[in-house]
C-alpha cells in the first residue's frame, strides 16, 4: 500500500501562523492511517476492505474511484463520522474509534470538510457562513475579524462577503464551503468530490485553492471521480475499487 511521500512546501498559514501552533488549531500533525480497515454497513455491505493507507503531513491526495466504490465512506471514517467494522483508523497517533463526546468535538474542530453540495445557510450572507463555526466555537470578535477577510481572499470572495448563497454561481459557492473549511485554520482538510456540481474551469479553480491551502502545510484529501481533473493535477492518486485501495 501507498506511503506518499509529497512534502511541506512551508508551515506557514493563511493567517500568517504555524498551522500547528494556533490557538484553536491545536498540535495535530495531520498524518493518517488505515491500518487493515474493513467498513460493512449494519446492512451488510462491504464498504471498504483491509485497506492500507499512509498519508504524511504536508501531502496532497486523491483518491479516484467510481460511484460506491467506498471513497466517502473512507473520509468518514477519518473524521469518525463511521467506525471501522475492523482495524484502526488512526490520525495523528490517535485512533478515532476511541474519541467520544467532547474529545470526538475536539478532534473535528481539526479536521476541514468540504462536500459536494456545499451545505451552506441559505438565509446567511458568505460571511456569516464562514464564521459561523467559529462563533459556535467562542473565538473572539477581534479573532474572527482577523480570519474572516484574509479567507475570503484566498478563495476569491472578498467582495461577496453580503451576498447570500442563491445570489452565487456554483463554483462561488463551493469556495464558500472551502473557505468555511479552513477559517479555523485545521491541519487536515477533507474534501467530498468538491467538484462534483462544477464546471471544469470552477472544478480548476477549486483544485488551485485546495493546492494553495496544501502548500500553507496543510494536509489534503480529496475524493473525485473526475479522471481528466486527476490527470491535470499531477498528485499521488490512490484508488479505491469495490472497497479495496490500490496505487494508481
Ligand atoms: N449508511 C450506509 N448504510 C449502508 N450502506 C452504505 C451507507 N453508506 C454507504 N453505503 C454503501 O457503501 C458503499 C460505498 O459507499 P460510499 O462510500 O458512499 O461510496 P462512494 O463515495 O465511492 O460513492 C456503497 O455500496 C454504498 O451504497
Ligand atoms: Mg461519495
Amino acid at each position: 500500500m501507498p506511503v506518499l511521500t509529497t512534502q511541506v512546501k512551508t508551515d506557514k498559514s493563511v493567517h500568517g501562523e504555524d498551522c500547528e501552533t494556533q490557538q484553536h488549531g491545536s498540535n495535530i500533525t495531520a498524518k493518517v492511517q488505515l491500518q487493515s480497515v474493513t467498513k460493512t454497513y449494519t446492512n451488510g455491505t462491504h464498504a471498504l476492505l483491509n485497506a492500507n493507507l499512509e498519508v504524511k503531513k504536508g501531502e496532497f491526495l486523491l483518491i479516484t474511484g467510481p460511484s460506491g466504490s467506498g471513497k466517502s465512506t473512507l473520509l468518514k471514517l477519518l473524521y469518525g463520522q463511521e467506525l471501522p467494522t475492523q482495524g484502526e483508523v488512526i490520525v495523528d497517533e490517535c485512533n478515532v474509534a476511541d474519541l467520544q463526546g467532547d474529545r470526538l468535538s475536539l478532534f473535528r474542530r481539526r479536521i476541514g470538510i468540504v462536500f459536494q453540495d456545499y451545505k451552506l445557510i441559505t438565509q446567511r450572507t458568505v460571511a456569516e457562513n464562514v464564521i459561523f463555526v467559529l462563533q459556535a466555537q467562542g473565538y473572539t470578535r477581534k479573532e474572527i475579524q482577523r480570519r474572516l477577510e484574509p479567507t475570503l481572499k484566498l478563495v476569491g470572495l472578498l467582495s461577496k462577503a453580503d451576498c447570500f448563497p442563491d445570489q452565487l454561481s456554483g463554483g462561488e459557492q463551493q469556495r464558500v464551503s472551502i473557505a468555511r473549511a479552513i477559517v479555523g485554520t485545521p491541519p487536515l482538510l477533507l474534501a467530498d468530490e468538491p467538484t462534483g456540481n462544477l464546471d471544469p474551469d470552477n472544478s480548476w479553480q477549486v483544485i488551485q485553492i485546495l493546492q494553495k491551502l496544501n502548500s500553507f502545510g496543510a494536509t489534503v484529501i480529496v475524493t473525485t471521480h473526475d479522471e481528466q481533473l486527476v490527470r491535470r493535477c499531477n498528485h499521488p492518486v490512490v484508488q479505491v475499487r469495490n472497497g479495496r485501495l490500490s496505487r494508481k
